[in-house]
């Protein structure tokens, strides 16, 4: 049997420590996946340092994992051993060690995997699909978007559209069909517009509400970077109407919204993990996100860190420290 080894976090808020792990068992529709690739998210970097999100401590982080099918479990039909794959695992709700993707051998549910195109590298599909299920779900799942060709007319705003999040919400709204217009630093503007948005204007100019009320108004509003300025902003933007729109932080102390104006926030980024999404979680796996991985997005730029398992905490300080404006990528 292969050995395992796994990145552990003993404690809340405490150091990871590289240790030996017994190989995992999967279960009823569940699959183990040879990591070949994963990537560093802000909410495991948040989880690891400031203990976001309660865990059962000792515990293995980590949501997403791109490698090779090692073993199925019963029932499994869509997956056999050797298959290339990407699964999103379900850590932070079930909250078991073996679904945690920062060790060699990771337990997936075959319902939320897909296939890796063949020309697509590991590292690119550990990258995407994270940032691209929250830019989806927000915009589609939440606020009933629709999907790609269904030549839908209309406008979007997407602000802080440079991101990860924000700029596969760029390009998913122009693929419905919409008109985007985007805000984002004046350095990463012709990055935007090469993603899809029609205008993209400074977030930091002093007149951004009137400007972006004159481009209005909107179809659909998506703030991805979710900071407190933004949000006030949008709501202003959407005087007198009102309106709602969904944002990838929760609402803050700092944010001011109108009466007439709703915050939408969820963990989009685990949409897929909710039975009441059943349909969705079909057409993510099986249509969407293989069609994205194959060349239908432009990917997030991305960093691969060589070290291993050892490398994951420096990888998650860089993120929180905002050292590296790619997304990390690492591999067991
Ligand atoms: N709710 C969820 O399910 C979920 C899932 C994933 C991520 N998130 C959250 O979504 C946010 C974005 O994640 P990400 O992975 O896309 O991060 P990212 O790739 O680091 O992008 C963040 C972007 O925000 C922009 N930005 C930074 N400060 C800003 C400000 N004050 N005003 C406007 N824009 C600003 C930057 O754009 P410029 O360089 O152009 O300034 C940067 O490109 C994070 O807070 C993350 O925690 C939430």
């Amino acid at each position: 049997m292969s050995v395992n080894e796994a990145a552990w976090i003993l404690e809340a808020k405490g150091d990871l420590r590289v240790q030996p792990t017994p190989y995992p068992v999967p279960e009823q529709n569940e699959i183990v996946i040879k990591n070949h690739a994963f990537a560093i998210q802000p909410l495991d970097a948040n989880i690891r340092a400031k203990a976001y999100m309660d865990m059962p401590y000792p515990f293995i982080l980590g949501n997403g994992v791109a490698g090779v099918v090692d073993e199925i479990g019963p029932s499994v039909t869509k997956f056999k051993k050797g298959d290339r794959v990407v699964s999103d695992t379900p850590t932070y709700q079930l909250k078991k060690t073996k679904y945690g993707c920062w060790q060699k051998y990771v337990v997936g549910t075959e319902a939320t995997t897909a296939k890796i195109p063949e020309n697509t590298k590991f590292e690119d599909a550990a990258a995407i699909p994270f940032a691209l299920l929250t830019a989806v779900a927000a915009l589609h799942l939440e606020l009933g978007m629709g999907k790609p060709k269904e030549n839908r007319h209309g406008k979007a705003l997407i602000w802080g559209a440079s991101g990860s999040v924000g700029g596969y919400a760029v390009q998913y709204a122009s693929s419905v069909g919409y008109d985007v217009v985007a805000t984002a630093s004046p350095r990463k503007f012709d990055y935007v517009r090469g993603l899809g948005a029609s205008e993209v204007l400074d977030y930091k100019d002093d007149q951004i509400v009137k400007k972006l009320q004159e481009l209005g108004p909107y179809d659909f509003v998506m703030t991805a970077s979710g900071d407190a300025v933004g949000v006030n902003a949008i709501s202003d933007i959407l005087q007198p109407a009102g309106g709602k729109f969904v944002c990838t932080r929760p609402k803050s102390e700092e944010m001011r919204l109108a009466a007439n104006v709703s915050l939408h926030y969820g963990f989009f980024s685990m949409a897929t993990q909710k039975v009441e999404n059943a349909d969705f979680t079909a057409w993510w796996y099986g249509d969407y996100l293989p069609t994205a991985l194959a060349g239908g997005v432009t990917p997030t730029p991305l960093e691969k860190r060589p070290g291993g398992l050892s490398e994951i905490q420096a990888a998650c300080e860089d993120v929180l420290a905002g050292r590296s404006p790619k997304k990390l990528v690492l591999s067991p």
